[in-house]
């Protein structure tokens, strides 16, 4: 995204929450569904736009999990780590994700389509071991299950 295009995005979520700077998460959780991330433009804009320290909203942005300063791709892909699944087999089912898209865990594919990352335990330990792909959830997931059930995200 141009720097202009983010600058009017975070003014625009600024307006929206009056620059009330009490409400830091509310608004850098808004950025962050408007532009996928919070890259260090976004921060920085926010900063001066609600005249809070720099250090301030990036010890915000790096407190919550569900905020990401890098990129992510359009699928989440959430492998459970979980004891039932791991037990079932779920480093075998990571490590075959791994090395299907060429990323580690907790990084993004070049083409921006997915993010790789881990949960532990998603409440369906009887069908381990899961995955979950945005709102999809696949169960007794195989290494060699992996590379078609991708095809189905495009
Ligand atoms: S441990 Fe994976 S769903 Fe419970």
């Amino acid at each position: 995204m141009a720097p202009k295009e983010l600058k009017e995005k975070v003014k625009k979520v600024l307006q929206k929450h009056q620059y009330d700077k009490s409400l830091l998460v509310d608004i850098l959780q808004d950025i962050q569904a408007e532009s996928g991330y919070l890259p260090k433009e976004v921060l920085e804009e926010t900063s001066k736009g609600l005249d809070v320290p720099l250090s301030r909203v990036y010890s915000v942005a790096t407190f919550y999990k569900a905020f990401s300063l890098k990129p992510r791709g359009r699928y989440i892909i959430n492998v459970c780590m979980g004891t039932a699944c791991h037990v079932r087999g779920a480093v075998k089912v990571l490590e075959g994700i791994e090395k299907e898209l060429g990323v580690k865990t907790g990084e993004t594919t070049r083409d921006l389509k997915y993010t790789l990352e881990t949960v532990n335990c998603v409440g369906a330990c009887a069908l381990g071991p899961m995955i979950i792909i945005g709102e999809d959830y696949h169960g007794e997931m195989t290494p060699e299950a992996i590379g078609s059930m991708l095809k189905n995200y495009n």
